[in-house]
């Protein structure tokens, strides 16, 4: 079934999920050979939205991620959207920013940069391990006009890749999470306080990143909560002031926004309506454009939430991983090969390109 996402076709509502997968493993933070052919293997998905790609030097928190803020990153992602086009599929690159959830290994001992000096209380993939974040520094004014000219420069540097547009990553526990949190947000300018202030900079972002890409080419991924792990941890508002931030995204006329159900259980929280198809129920009244839906989805709950039009697409992570033609195996109801977790984040081919495509 073919989807109109704004001005871009797509051929399908099966949607390839962001996945991290740590193949970049050069201190130029280049994406590679590998990732042209793993890109290419999944372009028969309907959209494919890449890793999340550094936006700058200072959102990196991820051991060997690709980046897009030098021009060697845009002329090799270059090389993937090419190959993806030549394929016939559609690529969006994930812009991210970690934020706190970073650590001082990928500073040379420096803290990270994020909203307040408030540790996240997460862990930190290095390239030495998980290890627990520390209180990072509070971002001056200017810091935070960088960032958001960062996030615009880096939108810029995917549509001169060759991307077909841009998701901002607005959810899980990263910079733009960290902002809207009233934990991790303490401060006192323009950008802490009640939830107009906290929301300030996503809205400055994508007017800034709007500067330079038609928004009917930017999406989000966000949503009102996820694992409730640190200090993302929802209170008796975060319902009120999430329905106020995915409202007034209907003031632009945005692409899509791929809402994430929540991971952890919400029963008996402020969040308990949200519960499994519940997310979508409510978020469907509060959003009017494009969403994909996206957590813990087969093909039967996919094509339920599609046929009680609560979502518009739905995105596969896990799935896609070790099912590159996972739309044919749908058609075909094919059994689907399960992924290998121990591959997920590296090093090499194995577990990454090495996934079969179906017989025949
Ligand atoms: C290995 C792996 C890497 C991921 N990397 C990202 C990422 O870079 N950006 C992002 O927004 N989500 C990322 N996610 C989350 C997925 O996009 C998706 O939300 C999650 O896997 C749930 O979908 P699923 O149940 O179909 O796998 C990642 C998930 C996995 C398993």
């Amino acid at each position: 079934m073919p989807y109109l996402m704004r001005d871009v076709p797509l051929a399908n509502r099966v949607v390839m999920a962001p996945l991290t997968r740590s193949r970049a493993r050069n201190s130029d933070l280049l994406p590679t050979d590998l990732h042209v052919e793993y890109y290419t293997q999944r372009a028969s998905a309907g959209l494919i939205i890449s890793e999340g790609v550094w936006i700058s030097r200072d959102a990196v928190g991820w051991h060997d991620v690709p980046g897009l803020f030098t021009d060697e990153q845009v002329a090799r992602w270059k090389r993937v959207t090419d190959a993806v086009h030549q394929a016939d599929g559609v690529i969006f690159a994930q812009l991210w920013h970690t934020g706190s959830a970073s650590h001082p290994d990928f500073f040379d001992g420096r803290p990270p940069l994020a909203p307040s000096a408030v540790n996240p209380g997460l862990l930190s993939p290095t390239s030495s391990g998980r290890q627990p974040t520390v209180e990072p520094l509070a971002m001056s004014a200017r810091d935070v006009r960088q960032t958001i000219a960062d996030f615009a420069r880096a939108a810029r540097n995917a549509m001169a890749a060759g991307f077909d547009g841009v998701q901002l990553q607005a959810g899980f526990n990263y910079l733009i999470s960290q902002f809207l949190n009233r934990r991790t947000n303490v401060r006192t300018d323009l950008y802490g306080g009640s939830i107009e202030n906290r929301a300030r900079f996503l809205f400055e972002t994508i007017e800034a990143v709007g500067e330079f890409v038609d928004l009917r080419r930017v999406g989000l991924k966000a949503g009102p909560a996820w694992s409730e792990t640190g200090e993302f941890v929802s209170g008796p508002e975060a319902l009120a002031e999430s329905e106020y931030v995915l409202g007034r995204l209907n003031d632009y006329e945005l692409s899509h926004l791929l809402l994430m159900g929540m991971v952890a259980d919400p029963a008996g929280g402020p969040l308990e309506d949200l519960a499994g198809d519940g997310m979508f129920r409510h978020i469907r009244k509060v959003y009017q454009g494009t969403i994909i839906a996206n957590v813990g989805f087969d093909q039967h709950r996919g094509n339920a939430v599609l046929t009680d039009d609560l979502a518009d697409l739905v995105a596969y992570g896990q799935p896609f991983i070790s099912n590159p033609d996972l739309p044919a195996r749908f058609a075909s109801h094919a059994p689907l090969a399960e992924p290998k977790r121990d591959l997920f984040y590296g090093p090499d081919a194995a577990g990454y390109t090495d996934y079969s495509l179906l017989e025949g």
